[in-house]
């Protein structure tokens, strides 16, 4: 009988309350990350386009293009933002990236996308990039929230050989003398050398969705797939520059960038195909996303028209080139049918906001296990088509901005049409590689301002060309008050030169030696 009355106010319940855009079990989650990939390198590219044909007609079906999108400016940061959903600067991430055998990585005491939804039953996978820290156990990614990781745990790698060299920041090993980073969960995988990185990720992905509905198919599925494309080093297949997508492509390193940006999409399409097959009747949900600017010293692009449209700067600085990226929200059955194939662009999304969005979707309604989230879900917003929960967000303080040296704060803040920088150098804008010109280094520095601090409305002028500074000092002062605000929520970072994990721990080149490979050298940590 009760059994009876419960099905039936179920029923009720159904039938009553289930709108069309409403998950009604938990949906299957996936987050797809690509590295380095800048803002005129993704499908809609005014030069690359023709890479992306999977995306494409993926983004003109099944998905809302997200118009103000924003990452932070380098990988191990934006790791942390979407990880997290929290502000780098408060996980002692707001300068630099981790850099080898430092002795640090994301605190320990922060709960991860993956933890929070394992505890409401998701089975978690992650494939390709971590780069959220390797000095102890604690911190790999099985520690983190995922049962299952195939993948590497450094920045980059070799695409062919999967290895990095020692010292590969600060260089004193020869960066040939590479060690392997591979890793099944915690083992390291050797035998893959030749085998193109992105292909291996690429059917592991199919493997765990394969896996996933053998033997878990009562359970969501979350699955993390940052990728290795389209970071350097430069390296592609050759069916991918042979193909007609890049044959043509007149800079030779654009040529390769081409091809990885071509395999990417090909990984793409494998997924929403496996995808398909595996959970046709079921939501999910796939969200595809720029991890930081595109590098212009290996033919990254943020300049879709010189004379137009031109983003300024590039990865790893705080200006739009650096922030201000592209990012896809799909699904079959969870987004109206007239938001399909459309552009959101009613207010700005960041990284953060995507895993509040997820988490949203994911603990449907049970308490979270986490900290206060910086994140904001954009879910009501881009399904109901009402403005972005994100007004504002701070771009970056850095305590210690340059390279090697501390050259005082260096700081952001995007609010409303508005953003604010100081201790900011100028940077210029970088036109799309040509056939005569290989990377940025031979671009002269086109402008000539001296001061370091900045007001733009980025509203009116995307490009960053007009400091307002002076024509608005009301502005300026409200925003650097902001930013003083924010300084106060600050972890300080450990790896500013002199502090505790800047420098590579040589106990962990010997553990990496012995073990012939990149393994975790130290039992217990810094949190
Ligand atoms: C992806 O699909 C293509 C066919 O479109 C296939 O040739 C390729 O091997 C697949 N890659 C992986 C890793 O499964
Ligand atoms: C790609 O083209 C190069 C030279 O243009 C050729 O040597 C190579 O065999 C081709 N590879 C494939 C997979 O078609
Ligand atoms: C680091 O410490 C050395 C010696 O203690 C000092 O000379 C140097 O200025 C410090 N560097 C920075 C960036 O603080
Ligand atoms: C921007 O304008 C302000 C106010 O005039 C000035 O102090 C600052 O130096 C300017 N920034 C640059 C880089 O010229
Ligand atoms: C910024 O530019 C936009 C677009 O031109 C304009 O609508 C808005 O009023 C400007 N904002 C401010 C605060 O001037
Ligand atoms: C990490 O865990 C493995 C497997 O449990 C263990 O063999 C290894 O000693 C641990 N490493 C460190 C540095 O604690």
């Amino acid at each position: 009988m009760q059994r009876v009355l419960h099905s039936l106010l179920v029923a009720i319940a159904v039938a009553t309350w289930a709108a069309p855009t409403k998950p009604s079990k938990q949906p299957h989650l996936v987050f797809v990350l690509i590295d380095d990939m800048g803002f005129n390198d993704f499908y809609s590219s005014s030069d690359l386009s023709a890479a992306w044909p999977h995306v494409a007609s993926m983004a003109a079906k099944d998905c809302v293009n997200l118009d103000q999108y924003y990452t932070q400016p380098i990988c191990t940061p934006s790791r942390g933002a979407f990880i997290t959903g929290r502000m780098p600067l408060r996980l002692g991430l707001q300068h630099g990236v981790i850099n080898g055998a430092q002795d640090y990585g994301l605190p320990l005491d922060e709960v991860t996308l993956p933890d929070k939804l394992r505890s409401v039953g998701y089975r978690t996978y992650g494939v390709g990039k971590w780069h959220l820290g390797m000095y102890n156990n604690a911190s790999t990614p099985t520690k983190r929230g995922f049962d299952h990781f195939y993948g590497y745990w450094n920045g980059y790698e070799d695409y062919w050989s999967h290895t990095v060299a020692l010292g590969a920041g600060p260089s004193v090993e020869p960066v040939q003398n590479g060690y392997l980073d591979l890793h099944d969960d915690e083992a390291l995988v050797r035998g893959k050398e030749g085998t193109y990185g992105p292909e291996l990720f690429s059917q592991k992905a199919l493997e765990f969705i394969a896996d996933h509905k053998a033997h878990h198919a009562d359970s969501p599925m979350f699955l993390y797939y940052p990728m290795q494309n389209v970071h350097d080093p430069l390296e592609a297949m050759d069916e991918d520059l042979n193909s007609t997508a890049c044959k043509n492509v007149p800079n030779a390193e654009r040529k390769l960038f081409c091809g990885m940006a071509r395999s990417a999409d090909r990984a793409i399409a494998n997924l929403t195909a496996a995808l398909t097959e595996a959970f046709g009747g079921d939501d999910v949900l796939v969200m595809i996303s720029g991890d930081n600017g595109g590098n212009v010293n290996s033919a990254g692009n943020n300049c879709p028209d010189i004379n137009k449209f031109c983003l300024r700067g590039h990865k790893a600085t705080l200006w739009e080139g650096g922030i201000r990226n592209r990012a896809l929200v799909c699904s079959k059955t969870m987004l109206p049918a007239d938001k399909l194939g459309t552009t959101y662009s009613k207010g700005m999304v960041h990284l953060m906001d995507m895993h509040a969005t997820l988490e949203e979707l994911g603990l449907a309604g049970h308490p979270t296990t986490g900290p206060p989230l910086d994140g904001k879900s954009i879910w009501s917003a881009i399904t109901k088509d009402t403005p972005s929960p994100r007004t504002e967000f701070v771009v970056n303080i850095d305590p210690c901005s340059g390279h090697g040296s501390c050259n005082g704060v260096e700081a952001g803040i995007r609010s409303g049409d508005w953003k604010f920088m100081s201790g900011v150098n100028s940077e210029t804008w970088y036109p799309v590689p040509s056939a005569s010109r290989g990377t940025a280094a031979s671009l002269t520095q086109a402008s000539v301002e001296t001061g370091d601090t900045w007001l733009f409305n980025v509203t009116h002028d995307p490009g960053e060309t007009i400091n307002l500074s002076d024509k608005y000092p009301d502005v300026v002062k409200s925003l650097k008050a902001k930013l003083a605000a924010a300084s106060k929520e600050a972890l300080a970072p450990c790896n500013v030169p002199n502090g505790t994990c800047n420098a590579e721990n040589m106990a962990g080149w010997a553990a990496i030696k012995a073990a012939d490979g990149w393994v975790p050298w130290i039992g217990t940590g810094r949190a």
